[in-house]
């Protein structure tokens, strides 16, 4: 049978999004102004109910200006996950910080038990600042991750930060719409809990810009100056004054244009990733494998569906993403842990066994919300003939 090739994660852009990008072309403002960013960042900021929203040319741009803006620096450390795409760790080093790098938990975010004992027996805290004892060197921030639309154990992490005045910048780039389930952010959306947030608008997420992000933070004058310094930091528009260090991070009016389109689908999405959840949940389930849970997939925006092979032989996970591949549909593994990658090794990590056992086991399964519930019957079909000869 000739079968059609099912992608692991494409866009949807069937909405309003060619209306809108046609209106900004009409208007010439093509480029790093225009009325459509201001629109698209103040419906952003809505829908999370945030004050406010700088939309920018990538989640690894406005990771960035996160980091630049709250002080980060040469020798600072920033406790990151291992478990995560490199793009949360790469602008650590931007800024000449080191990264240490943390397990996670059995919803793949950042070990926080881990946290709170490296901060009681290996760091001191002076009223003002966390200092680590053995190297000298200040604490400055942490980077939880709400990895696939799942989200961190805020509730453990923010009351540890705040003991320790570390600051907080959620990696939401993966979580746009997932609300958290229970505890004393009960309700509130992934991403609006931190100092500030950054969300990613790349393709295989759950609404594009083609590329792009935006940050998002409760503090104005925060966002303003990462506003500022995505435009070059300039200070005056007629004689170029520049009295800062900036970058050309400005998302574009066309990408803009895109996002609000695609913004108007979210919730749409959402309620379409969490049904193929559910559906290869129930099929998965009379297979001898099973699917990563979310802390609630009700309230989880379901990005990405986890599948366990449950061996921690990773060659079973290699053959599995082949037998796909025959069948022509594509899958793929999780990231290569970062305290593993090549730039990162030198700087020092965690026990990360609970990551380690992930990596061995996970597949990711198609997840696009153009798929049909036939799409995911034949790729859990494909599945359950695995290792049938
Ligand atoms: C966890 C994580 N962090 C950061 C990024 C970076 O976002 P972008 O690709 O928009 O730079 C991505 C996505 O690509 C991501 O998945």
């Amino acid at each position: 049978m000739d079968e059609k090739f099912i992608p692991l994660s494409v866009p949807n852009i069937k909405g309003n999004e060619l209306k809108y990008v046609t209106e900004a072309l009409e208007t010439e403002w093509v480029s790093t102004a225009g009325e459509d960013i201001k629109r698209f960042e103040e419906e952003f900021a809505r829908y999370l109910g945030v004050t406010a929203a700088c939309a920018v040319q990538s989640g690894t741009a406005g990771l960035h200006l996160c980091l630049r803006h709250y002080g980060i620096g040469p020798g600072d450390i920033v406790l990151v996950p291992t478990l995560t795409f490199i793009a949360t760790i790469n602008p650590v080093l931007y800024q000449n910080a080191e990264p240490l790098f943390f397990d996670c938990d059995e919803h793949l975010g950042i070990d926080v038990v881990q946290i709170a004992k490296y901060l009681e027996t290996e760091c001191s805290f002076d009223g003002k600042r966390t200092v680590e004892k053995a190297s000298g060197k200040q604490v400055k921030a942490i980077i939880p991750v709400h990895v696939f639309g799942d989200y961190a154990n805020l509730d453990a992490l923010i009351p540890l930060a705040e003991k320790y005045a570390l600051t907080v910048i959620e990696d939401a780039t993966e979580a746009l719409g997932t609300r958290i389930a229970e505890g004393r952010y009960q309700g509130k959306y992934a991403g609006t809990i931190g100092h500030a947030a950054v969300f990613s608008f790349n393709g295989n997420k759950i609404m594009t810009t083609g590329g792009g992000g935006m940050i998002v933070s409760n503090d104005v004058q925060a966002l303003e100056h990462m506003r500022y310094l995505s435009q070059q930091a300039k200070d005056d528009a007629v004689y170029f004054i520049n009295n800062e260090i900036g970058y050309n991070y400005r998302m574009t009016n066309l990408q803009a244009a895109l996002g609000r389109g695609q913004l108007e689908r979210l919730d749409d999405f959402i309620a379409i990733k969490r049904r193929h959840y559910a559906l290869y949940a129930e099929l998965i389930g009379k297979t001898v494998y099973s699917l990563l849970k979310f802390r609630s997939a009700g309230w989880a925006n379901c990005w990405f569906y986890s599948l366990l092979t449950g061996t921690e032989d990773a060659s079973v996970r290699d053959a599995l993403i082949r037998h796909f591949s025959a069948h022509k549909i594509q899958t793929r593994p999780l990231w290569r842990l970062n305290h593993q990658q090549k730039p990162f090794e030198k700087f020092r990590h965690m026990p990360c066994d609970n990551a380690s056992r992930y990596y061995a086991q996970i597949v990711n399964l198609p997840c696009s919300t153009n798929l049909s519930p036939a799409d995911v019957e034949r790729v859990c079909s494909v599945l359950a003939a695995f290792g049938e000869g």
